[in-house]
């Protein structure tokens, strides 16, 4: 690796670990600035010298790929196929190298390759079909779906007069719509294949102050996953609330207190998503709410058996009002109608209702009165279910991230994933408060289910 000319840096030690590690598969994940789209690079060019051509053969067949989300991405100024210009492109003069720009293809010497491409949707795996290809790096890896990459290691292959490791490389921070399954994948004690922390203070070449000074700029959450390359709660201070606030307020439920009756309030997931979220809320004979159930879908799971389930199961509970949310248009009113036939049978049909999401109002100030009533001590979170999973996840968990994370401003909120759990907390508060002011025309008490 130091002998090799188109590599201009020396390894720092996070990413000699990195190109020393012989595994199929193995990620560079965390804090930004560590270092990790230069070591890609380096793994991809680390066969690609004369030297390794086998004796009884002229050429070799080495090819290499790095794979950025978008177009943009990929041309963004020193970004991995910049910086691979800036290393390769001197070679061009003396023939060592030789680059198609339509192409985004680096041809060496030796006959290895190392091509860059996009790829933005699924449809752009089409272009992959009879690829074979020895090294696929993907840059920022959290931003692609995992079936794109499940896809693209499929394409690797070992023939048999190849000398070459076959290998999958993955790089990113966390966060991003990928950052579930790559913690599953890589990061997590049980996760089957190998991981490389990255470190924001490994990085030696890096102006430090200036870096921590851009992060700066960040929101809190943002900032820590950046700072700290944190796979887990790095989400700890929000601007509506803290993490630490949310803990105090978890609690097992008593049986000293008796529950009253619940609201039940649904974020229906919408076309594509694969989320459908549910709360029951319940108001106790001590006056406090807590939330006592909490559920979400997984991929693939028909929300209509979970959600019967879920009322079944809140029975204890009273609830009395189930309040989906609103969306704009008559699709909406369809689908409620829907919903009164799914499960009339189970709560009154007029306890059915229809919240709209208020089109003034952002997620950050709808969340607002339920997080006010977390710190007036009026608003609990039932212990329990931080045992309680969806998939792989914890919704609870999920919970508190997004009410750390909810932000007034639509560009941040694109950075996470859709609050669903507080947004269906948020349709329960609504109906419970309404109850509660007696604006309603609801019976409250009415026994549900034949109860
Ligand atoms: N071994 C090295 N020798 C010299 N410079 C390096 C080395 N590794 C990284 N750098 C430089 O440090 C800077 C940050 O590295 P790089 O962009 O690879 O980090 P990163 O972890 O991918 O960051 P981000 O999270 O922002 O994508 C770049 O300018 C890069 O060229
Ligand atoms: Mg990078």
């Amino acid at each position: 690796m130091l002998d090799n000319e188109f590599i201009p840096h020396n390894p720092l030690l996070q990413q000699a670990h990195f190109l020393i590690n012989i595994s199929e598969e193995l990620f560079y994940g965390g804090a930004a600035g560590g270092g990790k789209s230069d070591a890609l690079l380096m793994a991809a060019l680390q066969y690609v010298e004369e030297k390794f051509i086998p004796e009884d053969q002229d050429k070799m067949t080495y090819d290499a790929l790095i794979l950025r989300r978008t177009l943009d991405d990929l041309e963004m100024p020193n970004a991995i196929l910049d910086r691979a210009k800036q290393w390769l492109l001197p070679f061009e003069d003396s023939g060592d190298v030789y680059y198609k720009d339509l192409k985004k293809k680096f041809t060496f010497s030796s006959g290895a390759t190392l091509t860059f491409r996009y790829l933005a949707h699924n449809n752009d795996l089409d272009k992959y079909q009879g690829a074979e290809l020895q090294y696929v790096g993907f840059d920022e890896v959290t931003q692609f779906p995992e079936n794109q990459y499940l896809y693209l290691h499929s394409r690797l292959r070992q023939t048999e007069d190849n000398v070459f490791p076959i290998r999958m490389r993955c790089a990113s921070n966390p966060g991003g719509r990928g950052h579930e399954w790559v913690k599953k994948r890589f990061v997590k004690n049980d996760s089957p294949y190998p991981f490389i922390p990255s470190n924001l203070w490994d990085n030696i070449h890096l102006d430090h102050d200036k870096y921590t000074a851009r992060l700066s700029k960040m929101d809190a959450l943002t900032k820590q996953r950046l700072l700290n390359g944190d796979w887990d709660l790095a989400m700890t201070s929000g601007l509506l609330i803290d993490r630490n606030r949310l803990e105090q307020n978890l609690r097992p439920i008593t049986e000293n207190c008796l529950p009253v009756f619940s609201t039940i309030g649904i974020d229906p997931a919408g076309e594509g998503q694969d989320r459908f979220a549910m709360s029951n809320l319940t108001f106790f004979t001590n006056q406090k709410l807590m939330l006592t159930d909490l559920a979400s879908t997984v991929k693939g799971q028909h929300a209509n058996g979970v959600l019967r389930n879920f009322i079944l199961r809140n029975q204890r509970f009273n609830p009395v009002v189930i309040n989906f949310e609103k969306e704009p248009g008559s699709d909406s009113d369809r689908a409620l109608d829907y919903w009164k036939q799914i499960l009339g049978d189970i709560i009154p049909e007029n306890n059915i209702i229809n919240t709209a999401a208020s089109t003034t109002g952002n997620k950050y100030m709808r969340a607002q009165p339920h997080a006010l009533a977390v710190h007036e001590n009026r608003l609990f979170f039932n212990q329990d279910l931080m045992n309680q999973t969806a998939g792989d996840y914890i919704p609870l968990n999920s919970l508190f991230n997004q009410y750390v994370y909810v932000n007034p401003s639509r560009d941040e909120m694109k950075k996470y994933s859709s609050p669903d759990e507080l947004d269906s907390l948020g349709y329960a508060f609504i109906a419970m408060e309404d109850l509660l002011k007696g604006q309603t025309t609801m019976t409250v008490g009415t026994r549900i289910g034949g109860a």
